[in-house]
């Protein structure tokens, strides 16, 4: 796509938020960048506008039938000025796997990143620099025809908003608790958990509340069908390290492909820390607590960095992970990525975009 982009400037800025005190998506900034798609013209008409609510018709099916998909990145500033994404190519490939199965069309992933590169600078002003801030950019694409027929929409939009954003979770980069979830199903094998899909999370909430009722911050997910492996945390994929080798569940079709998730197993590799994909079952987990082995585990998101866990709960079981505190290499992972992410640590592996 060479559309150009046409920008309409805010009259009205808002004013920033203290970034002391931003939590975690509460924040937008002055303008968003949109893009519409007809069935017989493409994605046309790509523009940056101030940041305003969107009218929509009522009848619209991503109300109705959900089709809607997102993605998740985060903008740092440099001290040189300069702003750093972390391998948006990766976020268009998946963006492009989740529009696969939900039957939205296929998007031009350089195109986007170029609009999204656009839509940053115009607001440039909005990217945090306390430690711990990003500004986090939320890609996300709806079906927008209004037709009650349950088929793939003729129309969509994409639309790119930005937010300027603390840590994740209140906590920080203190250990959170979580507890395993042996009733619901977030996602099952043939259906869409390995897709971003709104619907995913929209699955996952009842479950979540219920934990934070108990005092968990989020649910660990176990696979559908006999609930004993190991899928996802709600907004991140999980790490075990077990005497000395880290493992995190394969990816199986129902698991979100995460971008830290494939860094961090990089990142391992080169250090040479036992790293392994594969099928990993709650009872598995367990018994290396029972053994003293259960050494870390950590969550790995864009939105969460790298979460360590200090409490996991499962059924009657509590296990008390490393006394409650960050272990070791939860902490070089944390730093080793926000260190690539702000620019800190040099970009050995291309996987920063500098403009
Ligand atoms: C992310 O990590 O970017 C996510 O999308 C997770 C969550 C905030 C839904």
């Amino acid at each position: 796509m060479s559309e150009e982009i046409k920008v309409q400037l805010t009259t009205q800025p808002g004013e920033k938020p203290d970034s002391t005190n931003l939590s975690f998506g509460k924040f937008f900034t002055d303008h968003m960048f949109i893009m519409d798609y007809h069935k017989d013209k493409g994605w046309y008409d790509p523009r940056i506008v101030p940041y305003a609510p969107i009218a929509m018709d009522p009848a619209a099916m991503v109300f109705h039938y959900g089709q809607a998909v997102f993605e998740g990145m985060k903008a740092y500033l440099t001290e040189s000025g300069k702003v750093l994404l972390f391998r948006p190519d990766q976020n268009m490939k998946r963006l492009n796997r989740s529009n696969e199965r939900l039957g939205i069309p296929e998007v031009d992933g350089e195109f986007v990143i170029h609009a999204i590169q656009t839509l940053i600078e115009v607001d440039k002003s909005w990217i945090p620099t306390e430690k711990g801030t990003s500004l986090y950019v939320r890609p996300f694409i709806i079906a927008t025809e209004p037709c009650l027929g349950v088929r793939s929409s003729y129309t969509y939009q994409l639309i790119v908003i930005l937010s300027p954003v603390g840590a994740y979770y209140s906590s920080g980069l203190e250990p959170v608790k979580i507890n395993v979830e042996s009733s619901y199903t977030r996602a099952v094998r043939g259906g869409i958990g390995f897709a971003k899909a709104a619907g995913n999370y929209a699955a996952s909430i009842k479950a979540q509340e219920n934990a934070k009722k108990e005092g968990y911050s989020q649910v660990l997910w176990l696979d559908a069908i006999e609930k004993k492996y190991i899928e996802e945390v709600g907004s991140m994929n999980i790490f075990f390290k077990i005497g000395g080798t880290v493992i995190t569940p394969a990816i199986n079709g129902s698991i979100l492909e995460g971008v830290t998730r494939s860094s961090v197993i990089t990142l391992l590799q080169e250090w040479g820390v036992p790293v392994e994909e594969r099928k990993l079952s709650i009872e598995e987990i367990y018994e290396a607590y029972t053994n003293g082995k259960l050494e870390e585990v950590f969550g790995t998101g864009t939105a969460a960095v790298i979460s360590p866990v200090g409490e996991l709960h499962w059924n009657e079981h509590t296990m008390e992970i490393n006394d409650g505190k960050i272990g070791e290499v939860s902490q070089k992972l944390y730093d080793t990525i926000t260190g690539l992410q702000s620019g800190h640590l040099p970009d050995t592996r291309n996987w920063t975009l500098t403009f």
